[in-house]
């Protein structure tokens, strides 16, 4: 039978599309360095799908590692999450961002071309629209990223660009996802940040079991209703059924695309603290400060284009992701360490 190598699927995203592709009958391997993950990640989501899920320890930049996995088993498509995503890190150490994420997908792109292993869905950003020019954001719109890691994910949809120009073969499918966050129904697998976390849901979260005093919020005189930034947050798992459905529609429509995640809709940093605070049951302490450098006022998907060829849809709400979020906070308030 043949399988999916889901790379970095011991991460926050990977672990959420292990558990989908499995439930829909679809055999899995996979492969993380373990760099930002636990291998409890995958025992969970064992747990969860009452299924053994093969996993390699190893780097994708190991041409040996890659070798050995595409022998061993037979692979046909490729879910590829593994990378770092911290972008004040990717700023201070751009060369590790390159390496890991640009060099690091090129050696996988090259032991699948060793394999004749065509089929890559690849994780993006929005962060490749740099700063909007309008909001909803569509596939067409500009790109040009605005730090290292940014401009990582946008190199390596150009690379994919070429790749697919240079071998009409291919099968290549980008997805943009806007701000992924939530955790499985189950409570048994969620984000889990090293240190002092740099995103909203995990800040919040971590307020809210008091391992924080209490959120800054960055800035309240935004050209938005209320003053703060609005993203599109969408739940991690109706990101990780669109994994499913993007390698559908690969094996239906022999191509490369380009595809927004999102929710379509938009809310502000105050918004997502007040539907936090009804998930947790209590007020959240916050203040107003500066803000951070780098972002933007407003960004939010038009997802017209996933909903339409990937068939598939965003089906759950804010007040879904605080709830799941809460659910794993509470239940692992030191995250897989518990
Ligand atoms: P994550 O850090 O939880 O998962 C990434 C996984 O890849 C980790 O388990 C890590 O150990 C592994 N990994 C990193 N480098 C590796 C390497 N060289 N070889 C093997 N494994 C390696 O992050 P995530 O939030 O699950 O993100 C998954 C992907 O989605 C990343 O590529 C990220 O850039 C992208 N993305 C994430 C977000 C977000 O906000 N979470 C937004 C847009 C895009
Ligand atoms: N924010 C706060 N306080 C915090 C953290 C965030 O007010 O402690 C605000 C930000 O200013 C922003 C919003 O909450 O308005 C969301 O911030 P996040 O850091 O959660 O998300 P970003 O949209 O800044 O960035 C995320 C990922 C990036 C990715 C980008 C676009 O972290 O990796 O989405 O996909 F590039």
């Amino acid at each position: 039978m043949t399988r999916t190598l889901i790379t970095g699927g011991a991460g926050f995203i990977g672990s959420h599309a292990c558990v989908e592709f499995v439930q829909t009958g679809q055999e899995v391997v996979v492969l993380d360095n373990l760099s930002n993950a636990s291998l409890r990640s995958i025992h969970a989501v064992e747990r969860i799908t009452q299924k053994n899920i093969p996993f390699v320890e190893g780097d994708i930049r190991d041409a040996d590692v890659l070798g050995k996995l595409f022998h061993d088993h037979e692979i046909d498509s490729v879910i590829h999450f593994a990378g770092l995503k911290a972008v004040g890190e990717s700023v201070e150490q751009p060369l590790k961002y390159f390496d890991n994420n640009v060099n690091g997908t090129l050696r996988l792109i090259e032991a699948m071309t060793n394999a004749g292993v065509k089929t890559i869905v690849f994780s993006s950003s929005a962060t490749v629209y740099g700063t909007p020019e309008h909001c909803p954001i569509s596939e067409s719109a500009p790109t040009g990223a605005v730090n290292p890691y940014g401009r990582s994910k946008l190199m390596v949809e150009q690379m994919l660009q070429d790749l697919f120009a240079s071998d009409p073969a291919w099968r290549i499918s980008l997805l943009r996802y806007f701000n992924p966050v939530g955790a499985h129904a189950s409570g048994e697998i969620g984000e889990d940040p090293n240190g002092i976390p740099n995103n909203l849901m995990p800040y919040i979260s971590q307020v809210a079991i008091g391992k924080l005093p209490f959120l800054r919020v960055f800035g309240d005189d935004y050209p938005t209703p209320d003053g703060t930034g609005i993203r599109d947050y969408i739940h991690v798992v109706d990101l990780a059924r669109a994994h499913v459905q993007a390698l559908k529609f690969l094996r239906r429509e022999p191509r490369i695309a380009i595809h927004n995640l999102g929710t379509g809709q938009g809310y502000s940093v105050l918004d997502v603290l007040k539907a936090f605070e009804t998930a947790c049951g209590r007020k959240l302490p916050f203040e107003i400060t500066d803000r951070r450098s780098g972002d933007v006022a407003e960004s939010y998907a038009d997802p017209t284009k996933a909903n339409c060829e990937l068939e598939w849809r965003a089906e759950f709400g804010i007040e879904k992701m605080c709830a799941d979020s809460w659910r794993w906070q509470s239940s692992h308030p030191e995250g897989f360490a518990d």
